[in-house]
């Protein structure tokens, strides 16, 4: 059974509450972050933190050695889609060159399974539903880093004989009951966060980026999932992967998709002001309409979705929102 876990991103939204299952599980965490997005707050007591970018070889492998670990989880990423697109060295460099380099930290090391957060933007856009068969042809920049991540780690991967778990994740929202993590960088342009900042304001602006794609309601579709069923993936996948010693790639998500304005009005039945609607222009790099087939997902795992409740997922923004 593992027991040394490093997460790398895990003072980040994802990685805090991918830390909290874990350490419930009684697995020992270990973080890397160099907290350009992430927070000190959101980095779990019982873990132990190392402040360091993963471009940095000779720091990461140190740490890596002298606590022994033998999985990774690979969340550190920069990840705005519309950031990409006005500056695609930054994502390069981070999200493509600091993936190979955080491998080339683990050679020789008692590392034997690594498990990556993709994403939902390495389809291509405008299928009903994307399995993991799909054809891979990423829109945005940020999609083309997290296809190239892919591609090497499976490479490094096969080479090096160790397992992998490439994640393709829709749209991760929502925050643990713990009330102790949630998202908190704002930049990420991420439609929940969002709108979670907004309501909990005098007067509410809520802004929709395009209201004529070729959807129902002329608004995107995305599969959201909350942070704790992915949590949850990540620890079930781990288990799999480590057991019958195989490498998977599956996209998770819920197989449902909900549109921007499905979201807002739930959001405004929460709000205690008048919320005020405002139509953008679309941004570029953005997909009209993105949901995963999930078959395999469930199969190879056996996971069930726990918290899909689109009104609760809201609250728990909102409720985390209101402590920041
Ligand atoms: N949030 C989503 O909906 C979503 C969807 C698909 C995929 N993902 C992926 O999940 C991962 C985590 O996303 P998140 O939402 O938690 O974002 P986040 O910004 O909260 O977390 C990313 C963390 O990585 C750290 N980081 C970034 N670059 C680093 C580097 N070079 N060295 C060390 N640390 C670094 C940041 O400080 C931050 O703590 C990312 O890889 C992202 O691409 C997220």
């Amino acid at each position: 059974m593992i027991k040394n876990i490093l997460i790398t991103g895990g003072a980040g939204y994802i990685g805090s509450h991918i830390a909290e299952l874990l350490i419930k599980k009684k697995k020992k965490i270990f973080i890397i972050d160099n907290l350009s997005t992430g927070h000190r707050r959101l980095i779990n007591r019982k873990a132990k933190f190392l402040l360091a970018d993963i471009k940095n070889i000779k720091k990461v492998r140190k740490f890596i050695e002298k606590n022994n670990i033998e999985c990774v989880i690979h969340l550190a990423a920069v990840l705005s889609v519309g950031e990409s697109e006005k500056k695609p060295k930054k994502y390069f460099m981070n999200n493509v060159t600091g993936t190979s380099m955080l491998l080339k930290s683990l050679k020789n090391t008692n590392v034997k399974n690594f498990i990556f957060s993709s994403s939902c933007s390495v389809y291509k856009d405008g299928y009903q539903k994307v399995t993991e068969k799909t054809i891979l042809r990423p829109k945005s920049v940020y999609g083309k880093t997290k296809l190239l991540a892919e591609r090497i780690i499976m490479k490094y991967c096969k080479k090096n004989k160790l397992n992998y778990g490439i994640l393709r994740f829709f749209n991760v929202v929502g925050a643990s009951p713990s009330g102790k993590i949630g998202q908190i960088n704002k930049y990420s342009d991420q439609l929940f966060k969002n709108l979670s900042i907004e309501i909990v304001k005098r007067k509410p602006l809520f802004k929709i980026y395009g209201d004529n794609y070729y959807t129902k309601d002329g608004t995107c579709v995305r599969d959201y999932i909350h942070v704790l069923d992915i949590a949850e993936i990540h620890s079930k996948v781990l288990e799999k992967i480590d057991k019958k010693n195989k490498s998977l790639t599956l996209n998770c998500g819920y197989s449902r998709g909900i549109s921007v304005k499905k979201v807002i009005n739930q959001f405004i039945r929460n709000s205690k002001h008048d919320v005020k609607v405002k139509i953008l222009k679309k941004r570029k790099g953005d997909m009209s309409k993105i949901i995963a087939d999930t078959t395999k997902l469930r199969k190879s795992i056996k996971w069930k979705p726990k918290y899909n409740n689109l009104s609760k997922i809201v609250k728990s923004c909102i409720n985390w929102e209101k402590k920041l």
